[in-house]
């Protein structure tokens, strides 16, 4: 029994941890009564090179409905500001968001097909454009290697329902 709760303490960490990366959720309410996953797993994945992509899958029993899907992750960055003299400062971007929609037709058997979706992480002339140097005579460039993705947000919402209530959420990063 003592060791039972041991290994209970130590697991919970590590769920947590793990469980805090990438997370699921699926809303039946936010559905047609039957739509259910087919085909396919409902996950996303933060790649090294700061790109979020997220998987394809097939819905069954959505009915005539279409569906609208989007992909928005959160980039901060540090950015050097450099005055005609030379000196240099740092200035941290405000976060600079990258996005991407898309959209789900139902077909005759009431199923879709959903197209992954990928993000990649803004460009530098973005990130200097959320930074804010001494003035403008200052130059702008971002530091290699501090670019850095604080969040994801995946929705996946069927038409007629609200924006409010996606059928599938999936955040993480
Ligand atoms: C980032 O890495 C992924 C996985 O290796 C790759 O598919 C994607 O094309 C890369 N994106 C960019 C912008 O380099």
């Amino acid at each position: 029994m003592k060791s039972l709760v041991l290994i209970t303490a130590t697991m919970m960490p590590i769920l947590g941890f793990v469980g805090a990366e990438i997370n699921v959720a699926v809303d039946s309410n936010c559905a047609p009564s039957g739509a259910h996953l087919q085909t396919g797993t409902l996950n996303c994945q933060c790649q090294p090179n700061h790109s979020v992509s997220c998987n394809g899958f097939q819905l069954c029993g959505v009915g005539k409905t279409n569906a609208a899907l989007s992909l928005s992750g959160t980039y901060t960055a540090t950015v050097q500001c450099t005055n005609p003299g030379g000196n240099v400062v740092e200035a941290h971007s405000n976060p600079t968001t990258s996005s991407k929609s898309g959209s789900a037709a139902s077909t005759k058997n009431g199923c879709m097909v959903v197209s992954p979706l990928a993000i990649s992480q803004p460009s530098d002339a973005d990130f200097e454009a959320q930074a804010t140097c001494p003035n403008g005579k200052w130059s702008k460039s971002v530091e290699s290697n501090t670019v850095a993705l604080s969040g994801f947000t995946y929705t996946f919402t069927f038409a007629g329902f609200p924006s409010t209530c996606p059928y599938i959420t999936i955040t993480g990063c």
